[in-house]
This record gives C-alpha cells, structure tokens and sequence, in this order.
C-alpha cells in the first residue's frame, strides 16, 4: 500500500496553466487562488457562456474585495483580472498543465466529465479533483490514464482556510502526487496526505459532528439550542452558519454518502434534508455578533 505521504519534490512537473472544470463559488474561489499564488493563466468553463461569465463575474468581485482591502497591489489585482478568464468551451483544456473539478459532487458527473477533458488534454497534463470524498479511484475507472489522477481536497472559504488534503489512488504515479503537493506548497497551503477512503480524513470528523448537530434537532431539542451550545463551546463558527457556508445541499449529499459508505453511525438527518431542500436562508451572518438563525430556521 502506497504510504500517505509525499514523494520526492524533484519528481514534481512544472504547472505553467491551469484549467477550472466548473464557474461555481468553489470553482471561483480556485481559479483565484491558483492565478493569485501561481501566477499562471487559469481558465475555468461552464457548461454555457451565461454560467461562465456569472463566475468570472464573481471572482472579479472577489480580485476587487481583495485590492480595496489591499490585500494585493493595484497592479497585482489588474494581473489578476487578466490571468482569469472563463470559457463555455472545453478545448482551452488543449494546452493546460493541470485541470481541476469542481462540479457537482456525483460520481456520474465528475466521471463525464474526466471523460471528455481526457480527450482534450495533453498527455502531460495532471487531473485532479476537488471531490470532498467520494471515490477517487472509481472517478479514475474509465479513464485511460488515472495515473494523472490525483485529489486535492480544498476547504471553505479556499482563500482562506490553510488545509489541503492531497489524496493519492493505488494507480496515482509518483510525478503526480509530487507535483500535487508542489503546488499545495505554492499556494501555501498546509498539505495532509489521505488515502482513498470514503470522505478522506477531515470531512469524515467535520460530517459525524454536523450530523450529530442536526440530529440533536430530529431528537426534539430546538435548533437554536443546539446551534448556541455549540458555538459557546468556541468553535470558530456556529455550526449552522458553518453548513450554509459548505452549502446546504453540499451538506445533505455528504451527508448521505457518509451514510452510504459508513453505515448508521453516520444518520443522514431528517432536518438536514428538510433544511437542503428549504430556499431559504438559514443563518444571518450579517446580524449583530457572531450572526444569528434566520427566523424561518428557527420555525422548523
Ligand atoms: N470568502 C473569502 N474570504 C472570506 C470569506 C469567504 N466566504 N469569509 C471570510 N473571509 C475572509 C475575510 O474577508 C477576512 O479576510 P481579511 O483578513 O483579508 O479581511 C478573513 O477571512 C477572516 O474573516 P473575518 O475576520 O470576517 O471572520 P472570522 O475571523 O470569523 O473568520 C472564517 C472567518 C475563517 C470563515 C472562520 O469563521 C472559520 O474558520 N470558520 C470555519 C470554516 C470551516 O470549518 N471550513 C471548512 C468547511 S468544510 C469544507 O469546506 C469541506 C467541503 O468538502 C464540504
């Protein structure tokens, strides 16, 4: 078994661009982060030029956030704005180093899509996902080369949260995993090397607690009980503002694959599925303090 660590860096093949598969807010967030730290053009596509524009809209607003704050320089944010671009086509793949996913969290879904990019890339170029923990050697199985296939596991918000989980298959090569964790490196993030297994290490921990949060409410108790108690307890967010900053439905769909793949000690919560399917806001992060419950919350 391949030990959970990181090969030796001289193995590491340079990144000189990246591609994005998706123009979400997580998408978002990465294309960010890897033309702010890498300096290198990134492309991220959507499946039409109305999604695509709508995430580059966001991370122009994210480059704007960050100059006016001066987190960057006027120039840097101007660098930023032109090494991000978003594209309803594919073929900007073509002469891309890395590609990362971050689509929808189905294993159907991020299979075709691996299919397709396959076809277009170099046969030089990484793949990696995003995935929070579903299989990263069935994402691999129909893939001509999963070899190149390596996860690397970003958190909310990606700009700011220092963790990466860099997660390796029994096919994953050694240049792969090394440059997997050469860039987390580059875009000085703390990298934890996790083998193939359902949910890998943190979201295993994360999703039993934010079940456990949610079934405390299916067992009768208030939410906002359970959201106070915890949050007096000093965790950096209360835990329902946590789960509307993962996203609600991201949560539910953790939470069931949790529940698939590990069986009852992770429940998949009756009030997690009500609030996922619920459009409305769950936690006020703008109220006084630390934010409150939005009232419709409070009323489930
Ligand atoms: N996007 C970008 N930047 C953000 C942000 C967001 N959504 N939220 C906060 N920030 C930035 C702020 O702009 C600020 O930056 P600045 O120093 O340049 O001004 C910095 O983060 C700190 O923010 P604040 O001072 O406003 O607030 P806090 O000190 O309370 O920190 C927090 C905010 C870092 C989000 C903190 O509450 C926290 O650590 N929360 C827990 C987050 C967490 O557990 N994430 C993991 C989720 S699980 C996951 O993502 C896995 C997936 O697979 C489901």
């Amino acid at each position: 078994k391949r030990p959970e660590g990181a090969p030796s860096p001289g193995l590491a093949k340079d990144v000189g661009k990246v591609g994005v598969v998706g123009a979400g807010l997580m998408a978002g967030q990465i294309a960010l982060m890897f033309a702010r730290r890498l300096e290198v053009p990134v492309v991220m596509t959507d499946l039409d030029a109305e999604r695509a524009e709508r995430g580059l809209a966001y991370v122009r607003s994210e480059i704007d956030k960050l100059a006016s704050k001066g987190r960057v320089s006027k120039l840097k944010a101007a660098k930023l704005r032109a090494l991000v671009s978003a594209s309803a086509d594919k073929s900007v793949y073509a002469d891309c180093d890395l590609v990362i996913e971050a689509v929808f969290e189905e294993l159907k879904v991020k299979q075709a899509v691996f299919a397709e990019v396959e076809s277009i890339i170099s046969p030089e170029c990484l793949l990696v996902t995003n995935t929070s923990g579903l299989s990263i050697t069935a994402m691999g199985s129909q893939l001509k080369h999963p070899e190149r296939l390596v996860g690397m596991h970003f958190f909310n918000p990606v700009a700011v949260m220092p963790l990466v989980e860099v997660i390796a298959t029994e096919k994953t090569d050694d240049e792969t995993l090394a440059t997997a964790y050469a860039v987390a490196k580059k875009l000085k993030k703390t990298a934890v090397g996790s083998a193939d297994r359902p949910a890998f290490i943190v979201n295993r921990l994360l999703g039993r607690m934010l079940a456990e949060v949610t079934g405390v409410v299916d067992a009768g108790t208030p939410i906002e009980t359970a959201d106070v108690a915890l949050d007096e307890l000093g965790l950096p967010m209360r835990p329902f503002a946590l789960l509307e900053l993962v996203g609600l439905q991201v949560s539910w769909h953790l939470c069931q694959h949790l529940n698939e793949d590990l069986g009852p000690r992770f429940p998949a919560s009756e009030n997690l599925r009500r609030l996922a399917e619920a459009d409305f806001p769950v936690f006020d992060a703008s109220a006084k303090g630390r934010g409150k419950l939005t009232d419709e919350a409070k009323a489930l």
